[in-house]
This record gives C-alpha cells, structure tokens and sequence, in this order.
C-alpha cells in the first residue's frame, strides 16, 4: 500500500514534467495546446505555476517515454495516466490540456485533462481514477496554492472546475479552490476548516450549479462553517465572468453579491411556495431542521440570529420558530 502510493507519487511527478515539457516545446504541444490556452487569456506565467500541460494526440507518446524510463505497466494504468485496449497500453489523455492536481504539499496525486478539439463522444474531462492516492472525496482542486491567502484572509472561495481556480489566481483572487462540480463531502469541509470557518460558494447561476451547491449546506453546517452563496449570472462561471469583466469589476461583484446560505435558501424555497399555505408549512418545517443543525454550544448566538431572521421571512413567531427547531435537536 505505503509501496504503492510512493511509485504513484513519483509516477505522476514524472508525467506532469513530461506534459509540461511537451506544452512549451514540443510543435504539437505549441501549436494546438499552447494556442489553446493563450486564446483562453491564460498566460505563461499561471500556466507555469499550476504546472499545466499537454498530452499528445499520438497513440502512445507518453507511454513509449515512461516504459522506456521503466516505469511498471500495472502502475501506469492504474495512475489512470494509460489505458489498455487491444492489449495494448495506450495514452489515456490524448488531445488534452493536463490540470495536475496537487495534495496540500505540493505532490501530484492525479490529473484532470481537458478534450480541445469538440467531439460528441468523448467527455469534456477525465480524471484519474481513483486509487492509493487519489481520493476523490478528500481533494479540492488548488488548495496547496490557495492555502496561505485562505488563511490570511480567513475566508475560502469555492468553485466547480479546473479553469475557474487557474483564472481567478490570473486576476490576483488565491483564496480559491474547486470541488470538481461535485456536491461537498465531510473530508473536503474538514480540509477547509483546517485553514478558515468561512466559506463562500461561487457557482453558476443555473439550476445545476444551485443544486450543487445546497446539497452541500447541511453538512457543512454540521461541520461549523459559515456558508455564504455568489451566484454568478446567465451562462456565465467564475472563468468566463472574470475574463469578460477584469479582476476589478469580478471582485466588486463577489463582494455586493454574497449570500448568506441558509437566508438564501429560505428566499427560494418561499418563492417556490408562494402562497400555498400546505408548502409553506413544509418550507417552515425544512428551515427547523436547518437551523436545528448549527445548535452548537459555541454558535447558539449565531442560531439565536437566524432564528430571528428566517421568523422574519416566514412572517411567524419567533417563539413558534424556536420551539420547532429544538424539536428537531437529537
Ligand atoms: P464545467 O463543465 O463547468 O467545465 O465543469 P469548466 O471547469 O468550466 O471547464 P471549461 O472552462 O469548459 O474548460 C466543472 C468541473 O466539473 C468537472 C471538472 O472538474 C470541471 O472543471 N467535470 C466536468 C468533470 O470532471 N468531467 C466532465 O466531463 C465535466
Ligand atoms: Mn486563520
Ligand atoms: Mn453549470
Ligand atoms: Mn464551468
Ligand atoms: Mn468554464
């Protein structure tokens, strides 16, 4: 297990030296990354920071290169780097931009790798499968280079993909990490509130990027954080909006158009009930639980306040409110 881990470990140090090496020399690596990643508004500097590469369209570039460093081939598919088909050990990654992505330390644990060129079939990204080091559950892209400014400034931002971390670190905004579109898990929570209490959710405004984001409220509740909600508008993410409106403008937006989570979720879920007096009382009943979950010791002032604020919402009693909640309180 511990043998495996550390071959993967140097496995992937190796790959992310060779991708990065092909996407500043190699003339494919030039001419269809490289251009890829200007025309994106990506520059030299970020893309040599994340450590971005590229993987050729050649069946087997990268493979030939590692067997011929005597790399295992047992090893090489399960680091998700190759692929076997018509017992042969092919490149898994082949015509796409490489996102290594890295442990709290710096290591590679794995990689996702965007298509360039569009086709129906094949998925916009893979990612490496998971094995002895790549726990999906427990990573959050970009937080080995965002965990200073998360501390520094006590608040972490988070957003679905690859390309929003690299563009807001571009526009000078590094408190930032991704969960890979996916809803949170405990570990990911555990790992931000290593470093801040504070987390403020940056996601598309679409009904996908909505869901995504509140299936990870509760638990994050549970956890002790304070969760704040951006929504970033129309057919926009993080990416395209900080590159259609600079970092000034982005910044300004994020800062006139935090959240608070839970009063949020209260605003959609009444807006959904409108003035069904059944559904409202299903709302009043969601928001209990809600709230039941911060009865912490240490944030019952916190509780105290929602409380106050949701029964003003709702337009009910404080008392009445209060009175629901503990019932949900095990
Ligand atoms: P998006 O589809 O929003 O991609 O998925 P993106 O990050 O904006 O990428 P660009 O800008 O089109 O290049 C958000 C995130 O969801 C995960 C990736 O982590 C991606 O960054 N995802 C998406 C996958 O893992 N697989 C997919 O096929 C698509
Ligand atoms: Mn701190
Ligand atoms: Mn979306
Ligand atoms: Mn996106
Ligand atoms: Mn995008």
């Amino acid at each position: 297990q511990q043998q495996a881990a550390e071959s993967l470990y140097i496995l992937n140090q190796f790959a992310q030296r060779y991708f990065s090496r092909v996407l500043k020399e190699d003339e494919e690596g030039q001419a269809v990354g490289m251009s890829y990643l200007e025309e994106r508004g990506f520059n030299p500097a970020i893309l040599e920071k994340f450590q971005i590469g590229y993987c050729k369209e050649d069946r087997k570039a990268f493979v030939t290169e590692a067997l011929r460093e005597q790399y295992n081939p047992e090893l090489l598919v399960k680091s998700g780097l190759a692929a076997v088909r018509n017992d042969d050990l092919v490149d898994n990654y082949r015509g796409r931009i490489i996102f290594p992505v890295h442990n709290t330390n710096g290591k590679v644990l794995g990689f996702g790798a965007r298509i360039i060129r569009k086709n129906d079939k094949a998925p916009k990204y893979i990612n490496t499968p998971e094995n002895e080091i790549y726990l999906k559950s427990r990573i959050l892209y970009g937080m080995y280079f965002a965990r200073q400014s998360v501390d520094k400034l006590d608040e972490c931002l988070l957003v679905e993909g690859y390309t929003d971390v690299v563009s807001l670190h571009q526009a000078g905004i590094e408190n930032v990490v991704a969960s890979g579109g996916t809803s949170l898990t405990t570990d990911q929570i555990r790992l931000v509130r290593k470093y801040t209490d504070n987390l403020t959710i940056i996601y598309d405004g679409d009904a996908a990027g909505i869901k995504a984001a509140l299936r990870g409220l509760d638990m994050a509740l549970e956890e002790g954080l304070n969760v704040k909600l951006v929504l970033i508008p129309d057919k926009e993410d993080p990416d395209s909006y900080v590159n259609k409106v600079g970092a000034a403008a982005f910044r300004d937006f994020v800062s006139g158009n935090k959240k608070d989570f839970i009063l949020f979720q209260l605003e959609v879920a009444l807006k959904d009930a409108g003035n069904d007096s059944i559904k409202k009382a299903t709302v009043v009943n969601q928001i209990a639980e809600t709230l039941s979950r911060i009865n912490k010791a240490e944030d019952f002032t916190r509780q105290q306040d929602y409380i106050r604020q949701c029964a003003g919402l709702l337009q009910i009693d404080e008392a009445g409110l209060i009175h629901l909640v503990n019932k949900f309180i095990r």
